[in-house]
């Protein structure tokens, strides 16, 4: 499932947690549509090393099959309340013309997502906007800039620029990666993205976590 991020309301009376989810591709979103119309875990096959020559130990690995889903989108967390709505569209404008009320977030997830903005402040900006007072935004990913966007910031620029906007950035348990700069609460750790972990190559991101709280300061 593809969804750059995610949002997080807590629903205590369902036990668990309302989602909302969004992606712009359309390539993306047909995926999506169709896993969501399975209703049987691991219902669905497919081979995705069959055409990945490279770096193979033996023609089984080539042939792997890979059963989907792993988890139903649709009773996630094992209600009969749908757990996610998908919002297919651009992730800063998906909210306009709706209420605040409907578009105020406990937590917000960006997971291998920022650094594909066009326009890094403007994310920045949806986030806190998409937050309640208090709420919390969890990042995980690489600051790979791979569209070539307007502005490619630095780690510690992104953090800077954020304790400026209002969020304040928190502790978080060391298991979660070595703190990647003096000072500063992101901590990196390594993930492996996009491949067969029988592969004979390793391509993996010293991905940046944190977990960043929404005050009232800033602008
Ligand atoms: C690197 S992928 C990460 C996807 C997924 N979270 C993962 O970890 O596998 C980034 C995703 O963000 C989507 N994306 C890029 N710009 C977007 C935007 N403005 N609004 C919503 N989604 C966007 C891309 O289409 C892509 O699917």
């Amino acid at each position: 499932m593809n969804a750059p991020f995610v949002y997080y309301s807590l629903a205590l009376d369902l036990g668990g947690f309302e989602v909302t989810s969004n992606e712009w591709s359309s390539f993306m979103n047909i995926a999506y549509r169709y896993v969501e119309a399975l209703s049987n875990r691991n219902s669905a096959t497919f081979f995705p090393f069959i055409d990945w020559w490279s770096h193979q130990a033996s023609t089984a690995d080539l042939l792997r099959p890979v059963q989907f889903p792993d988890v139903l989108p649709s009773n996630a967390n094992m209600s009969s309340h749908p757990s996610v709505l998908h919002i297919e569209g651009d992730f800063t404008s998906m909210h306009h013309g709706l209420p605040p009320s409907e578009t105020k977030y406990d937590i917000v997830v960006t997971l291998f997502f920022i650094d594909t903005a066009r326009n890094l402040m403007s994310y920045f900006e949806t986030i806190r906007k998409s937050l309640k007072d208090g709420g919390t935004w969890i990042n995980l990913g690489p600051l790979l800039y791979g569209s070539a966007p307007f502005l490619q910031l630095s780690l510690d620029e992104i953090i800077d620029v954020c304790e400026g906007l209002g969020f304040e950035f928190l502790d978080t348990d060391p298991k979660c990666g070595e703190l990647t700069l003096n000072g500063k609460k992101a901590r990196g750790t390594t993930v492996p993205y996009g491949l067969s972990e029988r592969s004979l190559s390793k391509n993996a991101y010293k991905a940046q976590f944190w977990v960043a709280r929404k005050t009232k300061n800033g602008v």
